[in-house]
């Protein structure tokens, strides 16, 4: 491997792999916000469900608990699209993996449902009203499913990379795969979803702010706090992951292929955390920071994908599936992912232009 990813690919491979981590990166923005501000309300929940007046003024808990349900949405539907493109790329190693898994990787869905029900159940005024136990089932609920969501993906990323494993899993009956990389990657899932949600959350409050709305004091602070400290645990997550890999595979994040983008990982953190730094005494949230703060998440965001990508590239030969990805190509379909993926960001933008509108004519 010489080129940088994906350039050393034939055209359909490196096509779809280029949708894939496009679409996937769309995923984790939303994913992030979810696993992250679901962790943050159980834990406001044990900590403060006493007083559930808190919950509505706060800074961060305030507007998660109030778009948790949008977001979970938008985390579901932008899974669609790379679940559509990792069946193309690697279908044999994603099926095996399901179906070794069965009803463990199947209980998702109820599981999602739960949850989505939950995150209703944490905004209404039934919860509002009930026994601070129930704020504290219910927050701590509502984050024990998208946990196990984000596991049940993990586990199964993990299962589809050890063909090895395969026939003792199937031999055991086992419903859980246990292996050494599943404890350090989910930390760095988890904890990296803290900056992304903190971000998105900052940028809520600044289009609040310019609708008019009284922004808390405390916002800019929190969300700074918040982010700094996910930053600092992610990259100690990643270096436990990084410490517990293979050799060779060490190696490879460090090869031609690989290097841009983990170079491009890192200025993204640099960027990240320069931008939170630099206004971590202001009152406000201004703009260009937080553009800054946006552009230095995406680069990592994007690097750290393509990494993860290089990773599932060392345990499977690819070259065995060029030419499935060559016979995919000549399938057509193109056209009509488009204008469903067009569809769907339109009905998603008309929700957030209706919620604007209702902030803006409703009196402060
Ligand atoms: C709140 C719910 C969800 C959470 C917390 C979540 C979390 C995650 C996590 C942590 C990963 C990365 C796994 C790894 O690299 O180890 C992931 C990957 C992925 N997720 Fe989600 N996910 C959620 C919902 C969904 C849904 C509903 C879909 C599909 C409709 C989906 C589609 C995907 C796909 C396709 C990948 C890439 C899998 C791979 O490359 O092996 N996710 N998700």
């Amino acid at each position: 491997m010489g080129a940088p990813f994906p350039f050393d690919f034939p055209l359909p491979t490196a096509f779809y792999l280029t949708l894939y981590l496009a679409t996937l990166v769309i995923h984790v923005a939303f994913m992030n916000y979810v696993l992250a501000g679901s962790a943050y309300l159980a834990a406001f929940a044990v900590r403060h469900g006493r007083d559930s007046n808190r919950l509505t003024d706060h800074p961060l808990a305030g507007p998660l608990r109030d778009w948790m349900p949008f977001m979970l949405s938008a985390a579901i539907t932008a899974g669609i699209a790379p679940l559509l493109f990792i069946q193309i790329l690697y279908q044999r190693q994603f099926y095996t993996a399901n179906l070794l898994l069965f009803h463990r990787w199947m209980a998702i869905l109820p599981v999602l449902i739960v949850g989505f029900y939950l995150l209703y159940l944490l905004k209404s005024r039934i919860i509002g009203e009930a026994s601070f136990v129930w704020r504290i089932v219910v927050g701590c609920g509502a984050f024990a499913c998208f946990a196990f969501v984000a596991w049940s993906w993990t586990e199964n990323h993990l299962l589809s990379l050890n063909e090895s494993a395969w026939s003792d899993q199937y031999a055991s009956g086992r419903l859980f795969f246990r292996d050494p990389e599943l404890g350090p990657r989910l930390a760095v899932w988890f904890t990296g979803a803290f900056p992304t949600m903190a971000t998105i959350v900052a940028w809520q409050w600044w289009c609040l702010a310019r609708l008019g709305r009284p922004v808390p004091a405390t916002a800019n602070q929190s969300c700074t706090r918040l982010a700094l400290s996910g930053l600092a645990t992610a990259i100690a997550s990643a270096a436990w992951y990084v410490e517990n890999l293979a050799p060779e595979l060490r190696d490879q994040l460090v090869s031609s292929a690989y290097r841009p983008y983990l170079a491009a990982a890192l200025v993204g953190v640099i960027l990240q955390a320069a931008g939170w730094l630099a206004g971590r005494n202001q009152a406000g949230l201004q703009r260009g920071r937080l553009v800054l703060i946006s552009a230095g998440w995406l680069l990592t965001v994007v690097g750290v994908s393509v990494l993860r990508e290089g990773r599932r590239l060392a345990a499977i030969d690819v070259t065995a599936l060029y030419d499935l990805h060559a016979d995919a190509a000549t399938v057509g379909g193109l056209a009509v992912f488009l204008v469903f993926a067009a569809l769907n960001a339109g009905l998603i933008a008309w929700c957030l232009v209706t919620v604007r509108r209702g902030v803006r004519n409703q009196a402060p």
